[in-house]
């Protein structure tokens, strides 16, 4: 199993990328919000040890050592795939990053090679193996006490067309070795679903991509909310936060309603539950870290915390006369979102400059409107948090 998926990685690097391609920015590579997310911002990068485990052909290796261009702290990528790899450190020539340390090898022997990270990111890797949660208990060691990691795997509720059809190709595929005619049975299979199929109703973007997903049978495997819980307690590891929140929020599909019920929940059943009623999350990308550290929370109630945006999420809003309301759509996945800021607060972009706390801020709006200060600050944070639009440090 292992050697069909280095085989398929070694012939089709992931993600397909020419050498000349640019690196993309990713958000679980992102170092303004890994530091606050975990070190309230405080940590000093310089000494720091950064590492993309299954990094393929590079891009959240090139992310996090463009971040880090200035200091000395060190970035590895690691891979299987000596193909990818070799795109990587092409790429990352290209732009001129030298503070990469390549390593070709299997993360099962992570511990061989003596990494103790600060911050650990193994994205779309640890479903291809034989065991994934055997990965997440050695990737667990090779983090340091006080440090994170960032994961992405696959949801069990809303890819699970993916999965059916991959147990439809290991049928049809059970007895065929060679690679390109297994895809071609896989192809031709998917043209021939009739139009009803869930799998043709899916959008592009929860399956990698028909070749992957093909090729590697059945052996992606897929997580609920209540699995992510129970194999990180497995690996001496916990959750600190979902990528988008909001996603996994009971309230966000029942509003105020079955209030009683929601809050008699645990932490793993409220966001469990948050999944089933979404339904298509069809990956679950998450922070987490050893279980006996605290990372510094993200609650824009802290009126001693300092609230900042990674990016301006109302980059439009001076074009809305100052006598209207600001009006904030975004549409994530499936999900549309509506923030508004009615006129009076329409400051509240500026006075959230990575200085001023939370309580500087609410006593700005306070002045404005001493009534409604408090309640829509608690909404618009709450929203804007949840959302991945703004974070918390310490001041
Ligand atoms: C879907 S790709 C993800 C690449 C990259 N992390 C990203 O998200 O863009 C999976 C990668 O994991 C690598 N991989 C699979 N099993 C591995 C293992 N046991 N040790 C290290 N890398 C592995 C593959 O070679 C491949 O490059």
């Amino acid at each position: 199993m292992a050697e069909i998926v280095k085989t398929v990685y070694e012939h089709h690097p992931y993600p397909p990328r020419k050498k000349e391609d640019v690196f993309k920015r990713g958000y679980l590579s992102t170092l303004p919000i890994i530091n606050a997310i975990f070190w309230g911002g405080k940590r000093d990068l310089d000494n720091c040890v950064f590492v993309d485990v299954g990094c393929g052909t590079g891009d959240n290796t090139m992310d996090m050592a463009d971040h880090l261009r200035e200091t000395s702290a060190k970035v590895i990528g690691l891979d299987i795939s000596k193909s990818a790899l070799d795109i990587a450190k092409e790429r990352a020539k290209r732009v001129g990053l030298e503070n990469i340390e390549w390593i070709e090898g299997s993360l099962l022997n992570i511990e061989e090679y003596g990494i103790s990270a600060d911050y650990l990111i193994c994205c779309s890797v640890l479903p291809h193996l034989d065991n994934p949660d055997e990965g997440f208990a050695v990737l667990s060691k090779a983090i340091k006490k006080d440090g994170g990691a960032g994961f992405k795997i696959y949801g069990k509720y809303g890819r699970w067309p993916v999965h059916l059809m991959q147990k439809v190709w290991g049928v049809i595929n059970r007895n065929v070795k060679d690679e390109e005619e297994r895809f071609r049975n896989a192809a031709q299979i998917v043209s021939l679903l009739p139009s009803f199929h869930p799998y043709k109703r899916i959008p592009v973007k929860y399956t990698i991509d028909l070749r992957y997903d093909a090729l590697l049978l059945n052996h992606t495997k897929p997580y609920s909310v209540l699995d992510i819980y129970e194999t990180l307690d497995k690996a001496g590891l916990k959750l600190v936060r979902f990528r988008e929140m909001a996603r996994y929020r009971p309230e966000t599909y029942l509003g105020n309603r079955f209030e009683k019920q929601i809050s008699s929940l645990d932490e793993k059943e409220y966001y469990h539950l948050g999944e089933m009623l979404n339904g298509t999350i069809p990956h679950h990308t998450f922070f987490a870290c050893p279980r006996d550290f605290t990372p510094f929370e993200q609650n824009p109630e802290n009126e001693e915390a300092v609230p900042f945006f990674p990016r301006s999420p109302a980059s439009n809003f001076e074009a809305v006369p100052p006598d209207k309301s600001i009006v904030i759509d975004l549409k994530r996945g499936r999900m549309n979102y509506r923030i508004i800021v009615p006129p009076q607060f329409r400051e509240v972009f500026s006075l959230i400059n990575g200085e001023n706390k939370v309580k500087d801020v609410l006593e700005e709006l306070r002045a404005k409107d001493e009534e409604k200060a408090e309640r829509f600050w608690k909404t618009f944070s709450r929203a804007l948090v949840d959302l991945d639009l703004l974070f918390l440090k310490r001041p």
